[in-house]
């Protein structure tokens, strides 16, 4: 039946799909506007199949039953959906290439916290496996703006605990497992055996899936298909709060993994993954990865992974992450593109074959294989990695840093400031940018500064007001942005770098490595005496 409607504000897809407070996703039609407008700004679901599945947070399970209704509504020809709604997102992007699909509905906040309080978000996804083009994501707001009717059928929700195949409406729907597809993409990606082998040597783990939906992947994969033995899965059942925590794998946030891993008995190796299972964090034992190291160290031994093992011809990350890798990238004599924020500007040089690794710092990571950073992915990349070189953590980072150097990196967060006032800040900064080339700075001098703009190389389309970037003498930079994704306030964020091809005190706390930066950034952004903030909320 077709309902009339009104636009509602605000329904504008950010960085990655549409975030806000679960009590206003929850007020009908809030959800059901925004999944016409996609609809419609799609070129309508008649005839089309789709992917349907969330993380498992709050309002998850009422909010798939309301979009398979649409869809049905709408005349979708079939919609895969997980058991209980469930679906990690980058089992998502798999499933939407596995089986041709035209979309996929991804229902998550990510790594914000869920429940009453706290987040829920939705996002579609493209026939590619990857996230709506910002092209779409324009058009799906727009549309919101003016829609004034939605469809949905008037029909009794589904059991989706269920698995088979069933239908509702004219429409079919397949119930499948959420694991299986994703556990054997990962097998054939991977060598299995060198890291059950690894695992039967004596080499132990801890994963912490922080109650969210990575908690069964994790289970299926790391303890029943590699023998990673029991209990190797920390808060493993998914919940729909995350059982009150910060579903965000972080050192601050992943706070029962950081403890394991830094106690008398720590395993070899840990990691942790958020919310929906995209995102991951790395760590050996007494040693934390920065994402941007990681990347750049998933660069250096792509070879050592069979999937990888034709090379990479590219690579990506994004234009806060961390040089570390174009130092990879230049030794091997292989691209490397800088991006905006946000993992959907990496679907065009994937779809085209021009990199098969992409990275974010923001604790993303991801190749071909799908088109959404892969948390399980990058653990399993790691682990393949730490079979074939017999090494530990600690020791490929050392010579990681030996042989391409180390660029030391930080974030820091001002978190829940007034909008006005962020606006305020990263205003003056973009006002000063074009009279700073020369300039110093304490110890630092400023050799170029500009906001970053994008020209897609693949579609030639372009993206500006993407953040500032300054870069200093001694491969320093320095980057400030406005996230994306929160639904609150503003959060300001500071990147920090500085590079030194020849380290020589690996051991030098990364703060302490980066003061000269860390003051230049004040002296240039002020954000400090202009919030009247004494720190960051966060560093990462
Ligand atoms: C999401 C996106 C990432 C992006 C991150 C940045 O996780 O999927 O691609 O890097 O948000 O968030 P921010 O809050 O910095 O905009
Ligand atoms: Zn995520």
């Amino acid at each position: 039946m077709r309902i009339t409607t009104r636009p509602i504000e605000g329904q504008k897809p950010g960085t990655s799909g549409l975030r806000k407070k679960t009590r206003i996703f929850e007020q009908s039609p809030y959800l059901e506007n925004f999944v016409q407008a996609i609809i419609d700004a799609s070129g309508g679901a008649a005839g089309r199949s789709y992917v349907v599945g969330g993380d498992g947070r709050y309002f998850c399970d009422r909010a798939v039953q309301v979009i398979l209704k649409m869809l049905a509504a709408n005349g979708a020809h079939r919609v895969i959906v997980g058991q209980g709604g469930l679906l990690s997102t980058p089992a998502a992007s798999h499933l939407i290439r596995l089986h041709g699909a035209d979309g996929g509905f991804i229902l998550s906040a990510s790594h914000n916290p869920g429940g009453p309080d706290g987040d829920f978000g939705v996002k579609f996804n493209i026939a590619n496996g990857g996230p709506a083009p910002e092209s779409l994501t324009a058009k799906i707001h727009d549309r919101t703006q003016e829609i004034d009717s939605y469809c949905i059928a008037d029909l009794p929700d589904l059991d989706l605990m269920r698995p088979g195949k069933t239908g509702l409406g004219g429409m079919s729907v397949d119930i499948i497992d959420p694991v299986a597809d994703y556990a054997d993409l990962m097998q054939c990606l991977f060598d299995f055996d060198a890291i059950r082998a690894m695992f039967a040597s004596g080499i132990r783990m801890a994963f912490d899936a922080m109650h969210a939906i990575t908690g069964p992947y994790a289970r299926e994969i790391f303890e029943n298909r590699l023998g990673a033995g029991p209990g190797v899965v920390m808060n493993a059942r998914p919940l729909p709060d995350f059982g009150g925590g910060h579903p965000d794998p972080n050192p601050a946030h992943a706070k029962d993994l950081m403890d394991r891993m830094s106690g008398p008995d720590a395993p070899d190796f840990g990691a942790a993954s958020d919310g929906d299972g995209d995102r991951n964090m790395i760590l050996g034992r007494g040693i934390y990865v920065s994402p941007s190291d990681s990347l750049a160290v998933l660069a250096a031994n792509a070879h050592l992974v069979p999937a990888m093992a034709g090379g990479l011809r590219g690579v990506a990350r994004s234009m806060p992450t961390s040089r570390a890798v174009d130092h990879v990238a230049r030794a091997l004599g292989i691209e490397c593109h800088e991006t905006p924020t946000g993992w959907k500007f990496f679907g065009n040089l994937l779809d085209a074959g021009r990199v098969r690794l992409c990275g974010e710092e923001s604790f993303g990571t991801g190749g071909d294989h799908v088109r959404e950073k892969d948390g399980l992915w990058a653990v399993l990349f790691w682990l393949n990695i730490l079979a074939a070189r017999r090494q530990s953590v600690t020791e490929i980072m050392r010579d990681h840093w030996q042989r391409f150097g180390r660029t030391w990196y930080s974030r820091h967060d001002y978190e829940g400031l007034d909008v006005d006032l962020a606006n305020r800040i990263m205003d003056r900064l973009r006002s000063l940018l074009p009279r700073l080339a020369g300039q110093t700075f304490g110890a630092m001098t400023v050799v170029e500064a500009d906001e970053f703009a994008y020209t897609d190389p693949v579609d030639g389309s372009v993206s500006s007001g993407q953040g500032n970037r300054i870069t200093l003498t001694g491969g320093a930079r320095i980057v400030l942005r406005l996230s994306g994704t929160g639904t609150e306030g503003a959060i300001l964020r500071l990147y920090l770098e500085r590079h030194e091809d020849t380290p020589e005190n690996l051991d030098q706390p990364v703060q302490e490595a980066l003061a000269n930066v860390i003051a230049a950034a004040e002296d240039i952004a002020q954000i400090r005496a202009i919030s009247g903030r004494s720190a960051p909320d966060v560093v990462t």
